[in-house]
């Protein structure tokens, strides 16, 4: 049964699925035999669905940390600059550190925290998207790994919302115009 505020699903919990094995074994592959532990910092909220799906099919040892980055609101659009709120509890230095988000967008989000990372001298540092909307780029900025490429379309479920909500969803899709015109509500 698909959420009634849906417009369309664009990517079914299947596909999802397989897609995140066959990305796990991309990075078990990197990793594999040349690293004995990663770092690997979930950036909050929106991407806590996709790393606790991707570190479970993960065979490199990973300590778990998190950062929240905040620039949308609930907007659909760019807002501000992202801004990182917190500090992480990890020393990164000299460590492998795996960046994971739930979607390369603009890429503003990703450029600020992996150069706030790297600034702290990391012996390795790698990104993995769940989405990539190579469209809206607003700089150069490529992840290592990347679950699916989307086109140009605003997508709720599998941890992304919008107004905080539809983060629960398995699958990925969305939502209908009718929607967006009752948010304030
Ligand atoms: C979303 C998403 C990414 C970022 C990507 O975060 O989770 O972190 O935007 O956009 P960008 O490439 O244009 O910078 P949001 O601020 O909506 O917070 P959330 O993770 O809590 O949903």
């Amino acid at each position: 049964m698909i959420n009634a505020d849906l417009e369309k699903v664009i990517l079914s919990a299947e596909e999802i699925n397989s897609r995140i094995l066959e990305v796990a074994d991309e990075i078990n592959r990197h990793y594999h035999h040349t690293v004995r532990e990663i770092i690997l910092i979930t950036l909050l909220d929106g991407a806590i669905v996709f790393t606790a799906d991707l570190i479970r099919h993960l065979s490199v040892p990973l300590r778990l940390d998190c950062i929240r980055v905040s620039s949308y609101g609930n907007s659909t659009n760019p807002e501000t600059a992202p801004r990182i709120l917190g500090t992480l509890k990890s020393d990164v230095e000299d460590k492998h550190v795996l960046l994971v988000d739930d979607i390369l967008d603009t890429g503003n989000t990703m450029q600020k925290v992996f150069s706030e990372v790297a600034a702290k001298k990391p012996a390795s540092l790698k990104t993995c998207v769940f989405l990539d909307k190579p469209d809206r780029r607003q700089n150069n900025f490529q992840a290592d790994w990347s679950g699916f490429s989307i086109p140009d379309e605003f997508v709720v479920g599998y941890g992304l919302d919008y107004a905080g909500r539809y983060r629960e969803l398995p699958y990925l899709g969305t939502l209908k115009p009718s929607i967006y015109s009752q948010s304030s509500s």
